[in-house]
């Protein structure tokens, strides 16, 4: 038997899905997507209506999937309840949900790191070696975020060096400025003028929930604005330029679902804008502290990236050692100078060193002074490329300038499309 079913969502929202998903002429599969998140996050299975009265692709396309959440085959569909969906027509729907994409868009990845302290080992290894590597996959954009920044450092001749250090360490580590766009945020001023935009739709409760403000203020930060409004310019850098696919640790997934849930709210009012960004999780390891805590700025427990000679040794020399006899055997897994030895070795230079763990007469201050031979090694190359940009900043400025122009470029394309639905054009 078939139940209608009707759903409680503002007709004037639900007009605006209607329209974009025709209008841009996505793919039902594209419609679907939008409309399953909409109808999630308003709620399902309340009496009302869900939407006006056509058979355009996305009004197809929101039947098939109320039908769908609610197991029920057929579904009356409109506002003023024209348009009742014959379970026919919900099959058809369903075949176009189904079928490949109308439109892929190509990948556009896009990151930012914080110029925020000295960069270290678990930024390398968690982040912008990741970064470096999709530069050829897809098109990239990184940027080093210094607005961002502005949150925590009230220093200008600290943000300036912590700016120089990470663009000039994104190049010494392989970043090829001509596959990969390199760039300022604060170049691209246009990300401001769309935070505030998005910051116009964006709920009070959708920050409140933020776990990042929470930490800032347990890490003894004043509850500043900009701090809470902090995952909104995030937002902003990420839909400015049209990205696809956002590679981050895991501490800023939340963030990516604030910006998700910022789209959504902003379609839902103006119609489709922005791309969708997905997060992108890479296998980057959790890079340990010298304590064992995870690596981090804030703990001052880091290996900075650039640290050689004596300063690294000191640095590894912190590292956290137990008090069991050189000559016992041990297991080398839960060691903080392994697991960071095993980060720059090979597969079989990682198995040799487990070994003599195990058999005993070896200890981690035997595997710190591998490990510190080990990271003058991997990092020779970097080290001497970034000993040249220090010596040439203006190259790196350069590089800087270029990456701007091309960022701005998309930045004002995404921006002019946003100020046209508001009508502030
Ligand atoms: P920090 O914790 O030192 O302040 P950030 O928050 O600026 O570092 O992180 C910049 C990038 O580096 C983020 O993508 C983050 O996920 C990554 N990252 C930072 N610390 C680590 C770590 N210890 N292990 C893995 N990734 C890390
Ligand atoms: N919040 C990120 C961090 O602390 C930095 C960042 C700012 C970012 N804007 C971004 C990361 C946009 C990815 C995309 O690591």
């Amino acid at each position: 038997m078939n139940t209608p079913v009707n759903v409680a969502l503002p007709s004037m929202r639900i007009a605006a899905i209607v329209n974009s998903a025709s209008d841009l002429a996505v793919g039902a599969r594209h419609a679907c997507a939008l409309v399953e998140e909409r109808v999630r996050c308003w709620g399902a299975n309340t009496r009302g209506q869900i939407g006006t009265g056509s058979t355009s692709a996305g009004l197809i396309a929101m039947a098939s999937v109320v039908a769908n959440l609610t197991g029920v085959s057929d579904v009356q569909a409109g506002g003023d309840f024209t348009c009742a969906l014959s379970a026919q027509t919900l099959d058809a729907a369903r075949r176009a949900r189904d079928a490949p994409p109308v439109m892929e868009r190509p990948k556009r990845y896009l990151s930012g790191i914080q110029p925020s302290g000295e960069l270290h080992l678990g930024n390398y290894f968690g982040a912008m070696r990741q970064h470096i590597a999709h530069q050829h996959q897809g098109n990239s954009y990184y940027f080093i975020a210094n607005y961002h920044a502005l949150t925590t450092v009230h220093d200008a001749a600290k943000l300036r060096a912590m700016t120089f250090d990470v663009a000039a360490s994104y190049l010494a580590f392989g970043l090829d400025p001509t596959r990969a766009v390199l760039f300022r945020q604060s170049d691209v001023p246009e990300v401001t003028e769309l935070s505030w935009l998005l910051s116009t739709v964006c709920a009070m409760g959708l920050l409140q929930r933020a776990v990042s403000f929470k930490d800032k203020l347990e890490q003894g930060f004043e509850p500043k604005v900009g701090l809470f409004t902090y995952p909104v310019l995030m937002a902003a850098d990420i839909l400015a330029y049209d990205s696809t696919t956002v590679p981050v640790g895991q501490d800023q997934i939340q963030h990516l679902e604030i910006t998700r849930d910022l789209v959504t709210a902003f379609h839902a009012i103006y119609g489709e804008v922005f791309v969708r960004p997905e997060p992108l999780l890479g296998e980057a390891p959790l890079v340990p502290g010298l304590d064992g805590l995870k690596m981090s700025k804030s703990y001052g427990n880091t290996i900075p990236l650039m640290a050689a000679g004596k300063p690294l040794k000191e640095r590894i020399n912190r590292i956290v050692t137990d008090s069991t006899p050189l000559e016992d055997p041990k297991d080398p897994e839960p060691r903080v100078a392994f697991k960071l030895y095993s980060l720059f070795a090979t597969a079989e230079e990682r198995a040799v060193m487990a070994d003599k763990y195990r058999a005993g007469g070896f200890g981690d201050g035997h595997a710190k002074v591998e490990l510190r031979a080990k990271i003058e090694e991997v990092f020779a190359d970097a080290r001497a490329r970034r000993a040249h940009f220090d010596a040439h900043p203006d190259e790196v400025e350069d590089v800087l300038r270029e990456g701007a122009r091309q960022a701005r470029e998309v930045a004002r394309a995404t921006l002019d499309r946003a100020r046209r639905a508001v009508g502030l054009s």
